[in-house]
């Protein structure tokens, strides 16, 4: 039986570690286990949230192992190896593999009803992954998601709300596809307060021409290198995301979010991991909804999905 407000995160490192500080103060869950191969990492950054709790919401956050997370109802997964110098993009992503078959049925073995969220990059490779090595458990797909887009479509709605002056709460915006170079911005898709993205800025009398939305579109695609540059790595936007995702499934929200699950098709590439809007609650993934694209972004969709599916095509052989 799995208990209403426990929450695994298997790899403690930045990601992980800010994911749980992100629970604590948004009060998502009752209780986090951390669990890491670097056991004394795990405990340390447990004490560190631990002391945050005071000045935030009550939750019980503890260093622990994998028999620790009997009874979880969502497990976050972070864990994954870096890139060694000379290696390829490949080789890393066959040693991730190798993790997470290890990884996800170590979790499944005492937390068989626990939602698996995964933020290992490249986030939609280790879900397809992830969900492969938990179907031979039994868990069905819709129960394995990863982070994919929603952090791309947070900062898409940063910027148009910057450009816009309009709450980005109040902007509807997706971006669909890889969480990555290949990933595409639904423009056409843009609404605020119900109204058509042109039709809004005709109103506002705001100027977005093509040169103002290739800037916006190159500061989303770029967000994470930039970022990588200035600091070494990003964690505060995806610790955030995994944070809201959590929520919804802890609280069953039935929210739309472009996490990503592996889908039977997509824009007409066949068994394969990307972004769409997803309607997500208690149970995960709950249905998949497919927009009317125009046709340049629908062909963008496609060639992002060939990515993820070529990758996955070369790992396999
Ligand atoms: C980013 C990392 C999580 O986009 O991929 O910030």
């Amino acid at each position: 039986m799995s208990e209403p407000g426990k929450i695994g995160i298997v790899g403690s490192g930045l990601v992980g570690s800010t994911a749980a500080y992100a629970m604590v103060m948004r009060g998502v869950g009752r209780e986090i286990i951390l669990v890491d191969l670097n056991q004394a990492r795990a405990q340390a950054e447990a004490d560190d949230i631990r002391h945050a709790v005071p000045f935030a919401h009550p939750l019980n956050v503890r260093a622990g192992d994998y028999p620790d997370l009997a009874g979880c109802r969502v497990v976050i997964i972070t864990a994954g190896v870096n890139q060694r110098p000379g290696e390829s993009r490949l080789q890393l992503l066959e040693r991730n593999a190798a993790v997470f078959q290890a990884v996800v049925p170590n979790i499944l073995a005492h937390a068989p009803d626990a939602i698996l969220v995964v933020a290992t990059n490249p986030v939609d490779i280790m879900t397809h992954l992830a969900a492969r090595y938990a179907a031979a458990h039994g868990v069905e797909s819709r129960r394995v998601l990863g982070s994919g887009t929603t952090l791309d479509t947070a900062r898409f709605r940063t910027l148009l709300a910057d450009h816009l002056g309009v709450d980005p709460h109040h902007i509807h915006a997706y971006v669909l596809g890889e969480h990555g170079d290949s990933e595409v911005l639904a423009w056409s898709q843009v609404t605020i307060g119900g109204m058509p993205l042109a039709d809004f800025c005709r109103h506002q009398g705001i100027d977005l021409d093509p040169g103002a939305r290739q800037q916006i579109d190159t500061r989303v695609r770029r967000a994470a290198y930039t970022i990588i540059e200035g600091k070494g790595a990003t964690y505060y936007g995806i610790g955030s995301a995994l944070a809201r995702i959590v929520d919804v499934i802890l609280r069953n929200q039935r929210a739309i979010l472009t996490v990503c699950t592996p889908l039977e098709e997509v824009a007409g590439v066949r068994d394969v991991t990307v972004s769409l809007p997803n309607l997500v609650g208690g149970n995960g993934v709950l249905a998949t909804f497919r927009q009317p694209l125009t046709q340049e972004e629908f062909d963008q969709l496609q060639a992002s999905a060939q990515v993820v599916r070529g990758a996955l095509d070369r790992l396999e052989q």
